[in-house]
């Protein structure tokens, strides 16, 4: 195929001689020396396999070979230069997909901060997957979205990690439950309780089972589930009492339908992360998500559920740094 061997260069230099007919002027115009604008063209034309332009005297032409492809070259890199500004406008504009993937409990704020973000910026497409912890580590470890929203770092990756909002986990029972208005209760008095458990590698029940260790105790598990949701219909069912996410009990508290215990050391103090693997390359728009994650966050979720506001510090990078392996969700009793 002729002109297989022409290079974006020869074009920007041919169109130049197009326009000026002059080596010295492409030489000036295009910071070269004249030989080398001389080398180029000739190669072209070797490319070709025509004269382009023809000396006559002092004055060059182009000959119709040469001007047919004058104006392919103007055609060319005219569109060369909107498909460039196109991009940039892509890459500066907050629009168009974002793909977010975050631990289940997250569900009960990201929403309202999807929400807000894209009162600022209608033209967001978000996704969002919320599924468990290893299903998350697994999208985090194949780069499967712009940025994942989890609780619990992973081991085993080279990730880049922004904490940006607390997350109270607080000790929750039946409205009628005889320790509701008590206060300062014991921990000890709580491990004697029927106790719902969220499944192992939730890192609600990681920190609730630690706190408890650290005290000698152990809850007395009488059945285990594998959301809050769930946990939360089983405590109002006065199945027995349960640690979670203040986060996902905004609605049961207003409404009285669930009451929040006042147990000694808690809440628990959790943090939620946004995390992305080391190197990636953030779009225009995941990046200003995640701005807004660490800027508005906790303020916009104050308006929306009072009393979970972040501590000082929301909106830092943690450091963290890994080895990157195969990452396996940790498990807890
Ligand atoms: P969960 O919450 O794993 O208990 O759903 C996230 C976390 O606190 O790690």
């Amino acid at each position: 195929m002729k002109l297989r061997h022409v290079t974006l260069h020869q074009l920007r230099l041919f169109q130049s001689l197009g326009t000026h007919l002059s080596y010295t002027r492409v030489a000036e115009e295009l910071f070269l020396t004249q030989p080398a604008v001389s080398i180029q063209i000739k190669r072209l034309e070797e490319s070709v396999g025509m004269p382009l332009v023809e000396q006559m005297g002092k004055r060059i032409y182009l000959t119709e070979a040469g001007k047919e492809l004058f104006e392919a070259c103007r055609d060319v890199l005219e569109r060369l230069r909107v498909l460039s500004e196109d991009m940039t406008g892509m890459e500066q504009g907050v629009k168009g997909p974002i793909s977010l993937a975050a631990i289940t409990t997250a569900k009960f704020f990201i929403p309202h901060l999807l929400g807000a973000f894209l009162k600022n910026y209608p033209e967001v497409e978000p996704r969002i997957t919320f599924t468990n912890q290893a299903r998350v580590l697994e999208r985090l470890e194949n780069n499967m979205d712009d940025i994942v929203i989890m609780g619990t770092l992973p081991e085993n990756m080279d990730v880049e990690v922004q904490y940006f909002l607390d997350n109270p986990i607080v000790v929750v029972a039946h409205p009628s439950h005889p320790l509701v208005g008590q206060k300062n209760i014991p921990l000890a008095r709580i491990a004697e309780e029927r106790f719902i458990a969220r499944e192992p590698g939730s890192g609600t029940r990681a920190a609730r089972t630690k706190l408890f260790a650290e005290h000698g105790l152990k809850a007395n598990t009488y059945m285990e589930l594998g959301s809050s949701e769930a946990i939360k219909q089983a405590v109002m069912a006065g199945l027995g009492i349960s640690v979670l996410s203040r986060h996902s009990l905004r609605l049961e508290l207003e409404t009285g339908t669930l009451a929040m215990l006042d147990v000694e050391h808690f809440p628990l103090m959790r943090k939620w992360y946004a995390v992305h693997l080391k190197g990636k390359k953030l779009s225009n728009t995941a990046r200003m998500f995640l701005d807004f994650l660490l800027n508005e966050g906790s303020k916009i979720l104050e308006t929306v559920q009072p009393h979970v506001s972040a501590q000082p510090g929301a909106g830092e990078k943690v450091v963290k740094k890994a080895k990157r392996s195969k990452a396996t969700g940790k498990s807890s009793k």
